[in-house]
């Protein structure tokens, strides 16, 4: 029984993500065609752990800038790419960016959207700092996707649900990144899906939460303490297998 297990710290939880998705994080830094020059925009850039990688790309006739709202995050990214002249990191929001029209040639957004208020909004302004022919990728999960073996599957749909309903505000909003880019003026240039597979149950533990939201939908009613339990138990008996899947899209804003 493996009830009660703290959320880390969210910066250790971010690298642990990172270093989880590294396969899809790959794809989406191809999939944003950088080159020398060029003036990247990391929207919800986290502990900045991407923006060495961006800034590289980008050479010294380049420049990245990331935005996130959290001011802890700003600060740690701060830390991370200090004594880098070329990459940037600001404090703002994602609905509002603190940033011209047309200002940007690309734009990235890892997992941010999946936080917002208003996923329509942010694509507009994702939309309205990109300059014309300017390219965007945005990465999100879709947390009903998330399977796991072995255990009830009933239990797995009712933590599913869980998550959806309560515990991530756009759980959901992977699948709609085509919707809401057309919405907001793109050219929808490709989407496709990262599934990472997790073999470890205790890795997988850490990064989807599996013990710590079981909980909290046992102590909200959401699921019965005795199916939670046994579930938890079979899990980690092993082997295990559990895998989720994160859209990709990749978004151009029409030459003018
Ligand atoms: C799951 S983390 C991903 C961080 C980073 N993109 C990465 O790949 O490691 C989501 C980040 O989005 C930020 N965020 C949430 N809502 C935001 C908003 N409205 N505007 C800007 N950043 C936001 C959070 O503070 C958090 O740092």
């Amino acid at each position: 029984m493996t009830f009660g297990v703290p959320r880390p710290d969210k910066i250790d939880y971010y690298a642990q993500v990172a270093e989880a998705g590294r396969d899809y994080k790959r794809q989406v830094l191809a999939a944003l065609d950088l080159r020398p020059g060029l003036t990247v925009l990391d929207v919800g850039c986290g502990p900045g752990t991407d923006l060495p990688a961006m800034a590289e790309a980008v050479g010294s006739s380049g420049a990245v800038l990331g935005v996130d709202t959290e001011p802890a995050m700003v600060e740690e990214a701060g830390r991370r790419v200090a004594g880098t002249p070329r990459i940037s990191v600001r404090l703002g929001d994602a609905h509002a960016l603190p940033l011209a029209e047309s200002s940007v040639d690309r734009v990235r957004a890892d997992r941010m959207v999946q936080h917002v208020a208003d996923p329509a909004a942010v694509f507009a302004e994702l939309h309205r700092v990109l300059r014309p022919g300017g390219l965007a990728c945005v990465a999100e999960p879709d947390w009903d996707s998330l399977v796991v073996d072995p255990g009830e599957l009933s239990t797995n749909r009712a933590f599913n649900r869980f998550v959806c309903s309560t515990m991530v505000r756009n759980a959901t909003v992977g699948r709609s990144l085509p919707r809401l880019a057309l919405g907001a003026g793109f050219e929808v240039l490709d989407v496709s899906v990262a599934t990472p597979v997790f073999r470890d149950f205790e890795a997988a533990d850490k990064i989807l939460g599996l013990s710590r939201n079981t909980e909290r939908a046992v102590r909200a009613g959401h699921l019965d303490r005795a199916a939670g339990e046994q579930w938890l138990a079979a899990l980690a008996s092993g082997p295990f297998l559990a895998a989720s899947m994160v859209f990709i899209g990749v978004f151009a804003k029409p030459a003018a």
